[in-house]
């Protein structure tokens, strides 16, 4: 069988989004290779230990005991798929700017492998006009002589890390090919996988889709992280105000106050726009000011813990509870408690911290919860966080996270 009419997917990048995604083609009749330039980590995909928590090590180990997935640092094996998935990282430069780097590194490794009539699709977030202004001219240019015809689209990728309910099969995806044939084989191809699949009619609109939907986030994040400020300085609790604005049929969307937006997305994806409307003469002011509010968060909850403690104490012990960027992950990129440390720090604190998911971070290990501390900051409230004896000792907490109400010493964000 020649690769094109073959089952066989090539998945470019093994990360939070490659590698549950090759399950869930695996669980859809697949034979999946999951190429990474990561050695190690490959090893470990090999070795049956999931890196991400989407993917447990059992479904891990039966997908490769069957032989259905293997996980490999050779780009040759993409000669075997008819469909190569890219699902590399796409993040900021120290300019905050695209750094699209990994993602022209990953078509530069596809294209000497691609064949006649191989589907390559972008699922990487990144601004409208990479496939077919970086990507398509370099698999086109590096492509074996003789290739005609490569299909491409564009199908960001929406995976939720930690979701229990939403995840690759029920979440419908979003297909935007270069041309007709390639828009037919793509959604043929994510039919295959996926419940639901929306097709738009270029890949410029699911480009900018994706950066849509993180971006309506970042600033409803923004908003309420703003607000809360007011509401506090009022002595308002704004919990019950967003509770009570829920009750409203219609209109509203209820987000919640925190530390601040982490993880490879929401503080990422809305900086692609932004520079991508400076490309076209614009500004995205809007935006650029919603990221700014929520850099300021970590600062303003710093703050708000530092008051809490007795003004006696020059250097307060302060307990930081979960720093992942969100529960239920192990993930601390680009995780707003990074800041919230520095900030601790820089105003003379001790800080220490624990998370029942993070084993080290930024190479410092975590205390027990028996650390004693002058104030404890609930910044993510991890599955397996068991801060209930802090509660009953009555330790000052500052919840950022909603989690412990009416409850002496603790005080809410
Ligand atoms: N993590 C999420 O929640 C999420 C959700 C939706 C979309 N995305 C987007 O998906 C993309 C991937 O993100 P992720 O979170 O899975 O990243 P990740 O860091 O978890 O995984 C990416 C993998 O790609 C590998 N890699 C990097 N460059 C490579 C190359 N040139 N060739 C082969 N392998 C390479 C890395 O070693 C890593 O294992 C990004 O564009 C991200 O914005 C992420």
């Amino acid at each position: 069988m020649s690769a094109q009419q073959s089952k066989v997917l090539a998945i470019i990048g093994q990360g939070y989004v490659g590698l549950p995604l090759a399950m869930a083609a695996v669980d859809a009749g697949w034979i999946v290779i999951g190429v990474d330039n990561f050695t190690a980590k490959v090893h470990q995909i090999n070795g049956g230990t999931s890196p991400v928590e989407d993917v447990s090590d059992q479904q891990l180990q039966a997908a490769i005991s069957n032989g259905h997935y293997t996980a490999t640092t050779d780009f040759s094996e993409i000669t075997k798929a008819s469909v190569v998935t890219i699902c590399v990282p796409t993040p900021l430069n120290n300019d905050r700017e695209p750094d699209l780097s990994l993602l022209r590194s990953a078509a530069t490794g596809i294209a000497p492998y691609v064949s006649e009539s191989t589907l390559v699709v972008s699922e990487s977030t990144s601004y409208p006009g990479t496939l077919r202004d970086i990507i398509i001219p370099i698999v086109n240019e590096l492509k074996p002589v003789g290739t005609n015809n490569v299909y491409f689209a564009c199908a960001p990728e929406r995976v939720n890390p930690g979701d229990a309910i939403w995840n690759q099969k029920n979440t419908p995806r979003l297909v935007g090919g270069i041309d007709q044939e390639s828009q037919i084989r793509a959604i043929a191809f994510y039919k295959s996988i996926c419940d639901a699949v929306v097709a738009v009619s270029n890949p410029e609109v699911a480009e900018a889709a994706k950066l849509l939907e993180n971006t309506f986030r970042l600033v409803n994040i923004a908003l309420i992280n703003e607000f809360t400020q007011i509401c506090s300085a009022s002595g308002i609790n704004v919990h019950e105000v967003i509770n009570a604005a829920g009750s409203k049929p219609y209109g509203f969307m209820p987000f919640r106050p925190g530390v601040g937006v982490g993880g490879h997305c929401i503080p990422v994806d809305p900086l692609y726009l932004t520079w991508w409307a400076r490309q076209n003469g614009g500004e995205a002011t809007f935006v650029e000011s919603a990221d700014r509010i929520n850099h300021e968060m970590p600062r303003y909850v710093a703050e708000r813990a530092l008051s809490m403690v007795e003004g006696s104490i020059a250097n307060p012990r302060v307990l930081i509870l979960g720093v992942a960027y969100k529960p239920g992950v192990g993930d601390v990129r680009e995780t707003p408690v990074t800041e919230l440390r520095n900030y601790l720090k820089d105003r003379g604190a001790n800080v220490a911290w624990h998370d029942p998911m993070v084993p080290i971070w930024e190479g410092t290990n975590p205390v027990d919860l028996n650390w004693d501390c002058d104030v404890a900051i609930l910044a993510t409230n991890q599955p397996g966080l068991d801060f209930s004896q802090l509660v009953a000792n009555g330790v000052q907490i500052l919840d950022c996270t909603n989690s412990i109400t009416e409850q002496s010493g603790v005080t809410s964000l």
